[in-house]
């Protein structure tokens, strides 16, 4: 079979928590949470599913929810985008990626990504005939080299992918870092995909800066959220895309024949319950904070080294103190040997960034962090 894509396996995400239960590890792998979605979001999702919502709904997402969607814009981030012409809802961020990588990349354009990178980016570009650039972000906090990006912009890069809160890294840009990067691209024919999944889970005061509330950038970017982080709910893969007309318009040409839509009951639960739990969001960086703070003062006396995450519900930590192993060794290690499993790195970077890390999720109950640090502590 002559694959299209020859050097695609299973994720490590999938790979990982596969290895963590049938070795009965605590998983600390995958990014999604051990506890229940709001049980009002669950009663109006029964509502809805009950009340008569199971038929096609709109190729764009129903109105309510796009509507939703731009006053929460709004608010977070200044800018309202027209429901109409500028919100697409999709099943999951990993859609809307794909969408937006279709809908603007031609054969043989060429798409910047950031090591470590999620890693849906590379596959979908390569569908698309276009070739994925790699640029490692530096350490220590994993930034992006401004100066090695203006180096590797050429004529024929057509798409710039940036994911801020960064997800394996937790490192989070700041209004300067998008002010740089609409300099750098200003003039030219190139587009930015902005993979905004884990918008609300900054930490330590600082607030989201989302490429749809920058002037110059969101005239030529597509915004993506995930509904499946905010609500607690990454089984129901519904998120969104942010983009101009035009640029939506060539989305939607896309999404269309991908899925067409998206689940309608859970459209309409989650706008019913944005209009009624507008707290909900708010609180979510406070929530994951202290989970954050927990997960890091319960490993402090550990033996790995670890700067607290800016963002996401991840941390990294370095683990060269405990063994000199490769991180894909020493996952799989841990996961079977230790009994916690974790994502090693090098399956989402091409060049190795010189240090020991490996990947634990915090978006899980008290209790599961506690006996993961006990053992981790052991170590
Ligand atoms: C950085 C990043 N982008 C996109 C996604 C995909 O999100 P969704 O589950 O909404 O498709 C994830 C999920 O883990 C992610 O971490």
């Amino acid at each position: 079979m002559n694959s299209k894509l020859p050097q695609v396996g299973t994720t490590i995400f999938t790979v990982m928590s596969r290895m963590a239960a049938e070795h009965g590890a605590i998983n600390l792998s995958q990014g999604y949470p051990d506890f229940d979605c709001p049980p009002r979001l669950r009663e109006l999702v029964a509502e809805r599913l009950n009340g008569g919502c199971n038929q096609y709904p709109p190729m764009a997402g129903i109105l309510p929810l796009r509507e939703r969607i731009a006053e929460k814009v709004a608010s977070y981030y200044g800018y309202e985008p027209n429901p109409e012409t500028e919100i697409t809802v999709t099943s999951g961020a990993t859609e809307a990626i794909f969408d937006a990588v279709q809908a603007v990349v031609h054969p043989g354009d060429e798409v910047i990504v950031f090591d470590p990178a999620f890693d849906c980016y590379e596959p979908a570009v390569q569908l698309a005939g276009g070739r994925a650039v790699h640029l490692p972000l530096s350490l220590p906090d994993y930034r992006i080299d401004w100066d090695r990006l203006a180096r590797a912009i050429s004529d024929k890069t057509r798409l710039i992918i940036i994911n801020s809160p960064h997800n394996p890294c937790g490192s989070v840009l700041e209004a300067t870092d998008l002010d740089r990067l609409a300099e750098l691209i200003e003039g030219r024919g190139i587009f930015v995909l902005s993979d905004e999944v884990y918008e609300h889970m900054v930490y330590d005061g600082r607030g989201h800066v989302s490429v749809a509330g920058h002037e110059a950038l969101r005239g030529r970017s597509f915004s993506v959220f995930s509904f499946g982080k905010t609500y607690h709910a990454t089984g129901w893969k519904l998120a969104c895309c942010v983009a101009p007309p035009a640029l939506t318009e060539e989305l939607r040409k896309v999404h269309q024949f991908v899925t067409f839509t998206s689940s309608s009951f859970v459209q309409y639960a989650i706008a019913d319950y944005m209009a009624e739990c507008p707290e909900h969001a708010l609180e979510l960086p406070g929530f994951y904070q202290r989970k954050r703070d927990l997960f890091c003062e319960l490993l402090a006396p550990s033996r790995f080294r670890f700067t607290p995450s800016a963002g996401t519900y991840f941390q990294l930590v370095d683990y060269a103190e405990i063994s000199a192993l490769g991180d894909q060794a020493f996952a799989n290690w841990l996961t079977k040997e230790v009994g916690v499993a974790a994502i090693p790195l090098s399956p989402v970077y091409r060049e190795p960034p010189g240090a020991r890390h490996i990947r634990f999720c915090f978006c899980k109950e008290d209790k599961t962090l506690e006996r993961a640090a006990e053992i981790l502590c052991r170590l």
